[in-house]
């Protein structure tokens, strides 16, 4: 076991010209639309932490009281000198409950794609947590990459995919997702997985529109990225952010609207909007337990637990493959 804190950081330089094809692909299509994985820069990760704190936004405290009420259970299905690998690590704060509650935990792998962010909430788990090697990642975690070698005692590597980011994936992606994790796992891989749960559409409108306006600073956020980083001279105060749940479609549908008829410069390339156009953003899918069971169950996963919170709304999986 490393005696006094073990930090290690692979910088796999995740594509860096990548944001500006995109942008300009997703606006050269029709409907337009933005790509979602671009919201966490630096600023929109900050953002992101903000949202988690508003009293709408109720995702992030219900899965942390599923995560703190089940932490024995949860070491308990994990069992002796894991390896926590963490899709999409943002701040590392889910993950202290489980190390706090794991029997003798070797190594903690945050994956993010989001440098400044990584190399300091992995700083972070390194100093509080001494016994536990930390080894980050920052790549993005949706292509293919390796799991560095940890060696140590036998123990599970289990795969960490909290805040209902899986909600953010088509269906059919998360299928696909899950067999590319399950292949990074290797043999009988084992996850730990947070996501919404379907309800009422008032509470997730809220959720998604919070009186502090967070939601939309993060939603418009792609276009202060647009203006800083891609030579244009887009105006941010003519658009507004939209959420709304769609029952229809078991999700909530985030897009950013033009006020009015307006054209912007981007990367070399004029681009227009009309009034009430709406860029495609993000889609959230919320899904009922036996709902989510069956999509992981297409990819090959078993869940092995289900955890929820008194009232039912989030969900923690704790899925195998064998
Ligand atoms: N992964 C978050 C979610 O689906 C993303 C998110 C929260 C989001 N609020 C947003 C995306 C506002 C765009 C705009 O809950």
């Amino acid at each position: 076991m490393p005696d006094g804190s073990s930090f290690i950081f692979h910088d796999l330089a995740p594509g860096e010209d990548s944001f500006r094809d995109a942008v300009l692909a997703g606006l050269s299509a029709r409907p337009k639309s933005l790509p979602c994985k671009f919201f966490y820069d630096e600023r929109g990760s900050a953002l992101f932490e903000a949202i988690c704190e508003v009293p709408e936004y109720y995702l992030t405290r219900t899965e942390l009281a599923i995560l703190e009420t089940k932490a024995g259970a949860i070491a308990e299905q994990i069992g002796p000198n894991c390896r926590l690998v963490e899709l999409g690590s943002g701040a590392s704060r889910k993950v202290r409950l489980l190390l706090q509650a794991l029997q003798a935990p070797l190594a903690y792998v945050p994956v993010d794609i989001s440098r400044g962010f990584l190399r300091e909430a992995a700083a972070g788990i390194a100093a509080d947590f001494p016994d536990v090697e930390v080894i980050a990642v920052c790549t993005d975690y949706t292509r293919p990459f390796a799991l560095p070698k940890i060696s140590g005692p036998a123990g599970k590597t289990v795969g960490f995919f909290p805040g209902s980011t899986i909600g953010n994936f088509e269906p059919e992606a998360v299928i696909a997702f899950l067999t590319h994790v399950g292949k990074l796992l290797g043999p009988g891989a084992e996850m730990l997985i947070g996501a919404d749960v379907k309800k009422n559409k008032a509470i997730l409108d809220a959720a998604y529109n919070d009186a502090q306006g967070l939601n939309a600073a993060f939603n418009l956020n792609l276009l202060h990225r647009i203006r800083g980083e891609l030579d244009s001279d887009i105006a941010i105060g003519d658009f507004a952010h939209v959420a709304f749940y769609n029952p229809d479609e078991g999700r909530v549908e985030l897009y950013i609207k033009s006020l009015s008829d307006q054209s912007a410069v981007i990367a070399g390339r004029r681009f227009s909007f009309s009034a009430d156009e709406m860029i495609h953003t993000e889609n959230s899918y919320k899904y009922a337990v036996a709902e989510f069971h069956a999509l992981a169950a297409r990819a090959g996963f078993r869940a092995l637990d289900t955890w929820t919170d008194a009232e039912g709304k989030f969900a923690v999986y704790y899925l195998r493959r064998d």
